[in-house]
């Protein structure tokens, strides 16, 4: 790591911050094609559930390799429609990850379930040992919801595997994994139902919040269809008990749908520039947990693990170059939630990852400059 003593010249010469993300770069054209595309919702006078959600929907469902899609209002939601519709209820036990943001504590909390936290491997993802421990050792767990964390999708046939030997619903959260593939096989496409965030810095991001719960399952999206509006079975008559209004609207679909077509050539650029960065840093002692070769890796966040992190911040920093950690706070350590623990979960590998990981810049609209910069940057660390 570079010291006080031999800093580059250029330090303090960067009149920008190399941003973590910077929604005004999209695309001319994209933006003007969406620019048209709400001109026409908004000249249709219909807002909600219309033409466009229902075009999404499909292009969507079929863009994931599953049969069926139902556009809700935000990530969160859909991981809790997705849950209710597979069953689970107040006091049930559903397994996840510590490490991923609490969106899926919010979520089976929301419903009055109890989170179980299990073990992360070396990719930061589910540990299938851990997973495979705590279904043995914990009866009655309802559901498994899988986090494909930072763009990576986790070992997921051989933990489809274990959820169906002890007969369990798996749920995946694919917020971060819009398009990763594996065995041919989309992110979403895996287990019986998934979850998307359309977060406006998520690879596929609406102008404003939307998500989707997508599923093979015509009972399962069936009942998310319900959830999602009142739990109305046809109009104005409930027939399913905690529903909600969760809306994708058409303003968001309509956007959704002309950013899906470039969603591919974006999860490429932002394989290349993590490449670019693992390159850079091939003398060095960092450590990359996702391979951006792979096409299971479509870099929504790019994670190193350097030796000192304070000291790697630093080091990014004078060279006017951002960063953060996704996320600072295990899911059992927020505060709002700390007396919920008779003791605290033994989860080793996650404090760890807590303790080293680091976010560096990678969005698709990041100058082939700015990458040469981070890039700079890492060649100089020196341990
Ligand atoms: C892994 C993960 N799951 C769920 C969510 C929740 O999505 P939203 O912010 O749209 O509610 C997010 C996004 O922020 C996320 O990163």
């Amino acid at each position: 790591m570079s010291r006080a003593g031999d800093l580059p010249k250029e330090r303090g010469s960067f009149e920008e911050t190399v941003p973590l993300s910077d929604l005004r770069r999209l695309d001319r054209h994209v933006l003007e094609t969406i620019r048209q595309a709400v001109s026409s919702v908004i000249d249709s006078g219909w807002y909600v559930h219309g033409v466009e959600h229902e075009a999404f929907q499909k292009e969507f469902a079929a863009y994931c390799g599953a049969d069926l899609c139902i556009g809700v209002a935000n990530g969160t939601d859909a991981i809790e429609i997705a849950l209710r519709s597979v069953g689970v209820r107040p006091g049930d036990q559903v397994v996840t990850v510590a490490n991923a943001g609490f969106y899926t504590s919010t979520a089976a909390r929301a419903i009055g379930a109890v989170p179980v936290y299990v073990d992360i491997d070396a990719t930061l993802n589910m540990s299938v040992e851990s997973l495979d421990r705590t279904l043995r050792e914990t009866p009655g767990v309802k559901a498994v919801v899988l986090t494909h964390l930072y763009g990576q999708l986790a070992n997921v046939t051989e933990i489809k595997g274990i959820t169906d030997r002890h007969g369990i619903v798996l749920v995946e959260d694919c917020a971060q994994a819009h398009g990763a593939v594996f065995d041919g096989r989309k992110a979403g496409s895996f287990g019986q139902v998934a979850s998307f965030s359309f977060y406006p810095t998520k690879n596929l991001g609406c102008m404003g919040d939307g998500g989707a719960v997508v599923t093979s399952d015509p009972e399962i999206a069936e009942r998310a269809k319900r959830y999602s509006q009142y739990g109305w079975g046809k109009k104005y008559e409930v027939i399913e008990a905690g529903g909600r209004n969760s809306r994708l609207d058409e303003m968001q679909a309509a956007v959704l749908r002309v950013k899906l077509r470039s969603l591919d050539a974006w999860n490429a650029r932002r394989r290349q520039i993590v490449k670019a960065y693992v390159e850079a840093s091939a003398a060095n002692r960092i450590v990359w947990p996702h391979d951006p070769a792979s096409s299971s890796y479509v870099g929504h966040l790019c994670i190193a693990i350097p030796p000192d992190r304070d000291a790697f911040v630093e080091h990014m920093r004078s060279y006017g170059i951002a960063t953060a950690v996704h996320y600072p706070i295990s899911d059992f350590d927020q505060p709002a939630y700390l007396a919920q623990f008779e003791r605290r979960p033994e989860l080793p590998m996650t404090d760890q990852a807590i303790r080293t990981i680091v976010t560096l810049p990678c969005f698709p609209e990041l100058t082939d400059q700015e990458v040469d910069r981070v890039c700079q940057a890492l060649a100089k660390i020196s341990s």
